[in-house]
């Protein structure tokens, strides 16, 4: 196969890159804990923390889904000494809803590590020495935070380049060449802005679906759009489809409150409240007693590898239930569950609210 990275002379990824920064420089997307390029140039240094925080959370969900998490955790902790002496459940609570809930356990553990040590270590190596703290993030951090030349690629970045070098292998396979690609294009100056114009580019413009070639500022350089390809690229491995997995949860009403479980910290949801359940999640058990069950209806949700259709049945108890924690009304707000378990939550309680 032609080698993408041998097709392109010196002075054009030269080109690419002033084209890429200059268009980042008037579109850059404004927020929460990035430096806004003019910004940068006028000395102004993005906040390690922020920057960390900002990819923990980013990682698997949308700019648009992490935005109120940010703003609420850094209202709540505004530095890593905050963040590292709150407890874990007041952490994970905040997180609830933004899935993926073994990223928020990492996030503490590696808050605690960085406060202990009196700050983030202040190159990709010493980040990625952290707990918690893979390639990606490392990479992500040295870059957006310090101006390290890391070679920064999330899935937005294997799909830019990709495009513009016409990679046709499939991905997974495709993986080290658009890292090698992504590193051919990564520049000595301003490489945390160029990493985030990539982002950028990948988010706005060069999307997985119809990208808008028309408004790109590396029209002209594409690879891939030049063979008509834009829209094919990247190619994936077809994925096994994922299965149905079918379960019951049962949502008990107690004069002082809610009967909920703490989930094992290992595992789906590891660490966050749920409602007992059965044997959906591997773990399961039997119907709390006693209690007299009706259904209020199911739930569907889908995790990384499985869709789950749930049986949500609720009671209405008095006496000690044989399995849970009553977890008293004063202390439950249904945005600390899980987006699955607040689903099932949801359901319950309109089910059981007096008729
Ligand atoms: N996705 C993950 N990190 C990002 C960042 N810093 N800018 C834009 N998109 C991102």
């Amino acid at each position: 196969m032609r080698d993408a990275g041998e097709m392109i002379s010196g002075q054009e990824l030269a080109q690419m890159q002033a084209l890429l920064m200059g268009w980042y420089d008037r579109h850059a997307r404004v927020m929460p804990w990035r430096v806004a390029p003019q910004d940068k140039l006028a000395g102004v240094r993005p906040d390690p923390y922020r920057v960390w925080l900002s990819e923990v959370m980013l990682q698997q969900t949308t700019v648009a889904a992490v935005r109120d998490y940010f703003h609420r955790f850094t209202a709540r902790w505004p530095d890593v000494a905050a963040l590292a002496a709150a407890k874990d459940a007041e952490v994970m609570a905040e997180w609830a809803g933004l899935g993926y809930y073994a990223r928020a356990r990492n996030l503490l553990k590696c808050a605690r590590n960085v406060a202990v040590r009196g700050g983030f270590p202040n190159d990709r190596a010493g980040l990625l020495d952290l707990p918690g703290i893979g390639p990606y993030t490392a990479a992500a951090v040295a870059a957006i935070a310090y101006d390290e030349p890391a070679v920064v690629v999330d899935g937005n970045v294997e799909r830019v380049m990709a495009r513009l070098f016409a990679v046709e292998t499939p991905l997974p396979g495709a993986k080290p060449e658009l890292v090698r690609l992504a590193g051919l294009m990564t520049p000595q100056a301003r490489p945390g802005d160029h990493a985030q114009a990539v982002m950028d580019l990948g988010a706005t413009i060069c999307t997985p679906r119809s990208p808008a070639c028309g408004i790109c500022p590396l029209i002209d350089h594409c690879r891939g759009r030049a063979a008509g390809l834009q829209a094919e690229l990247p190619r994936k491995v077809a994925k096994a489809a994922k299965p149905t997995r079918q379960g019951t949860v049962w949502a008990l009403r107690l004069p002082g409150g809610w009967l909920l479980e703490r989930r094992p910290e290992r595992g789906l949801l590891g660490g966050m409240w749920g409602l007992p359940g059965d044997g959906w999640d591997g773990a399961g058990g039997e119907a709390p007693a006693p209690a007299e069950w009706r259904a209020a209806g199911e739930v569907r949700h889908t995790f990384t590898h499985f869709h789950l259709t749930l049986q949500v049945l609720v009671a209405e108890g008095e006496a000690n239930p044989n399995r849970g924690e009553l977890v008293p009304f004063a202390n439950f707000s249904p945005k600390d569950l899980p987006t699955v378990m607040r689903k099932a939550f949801d359901l319950a309680s309109a089910a059981i609210k007096p008729r």
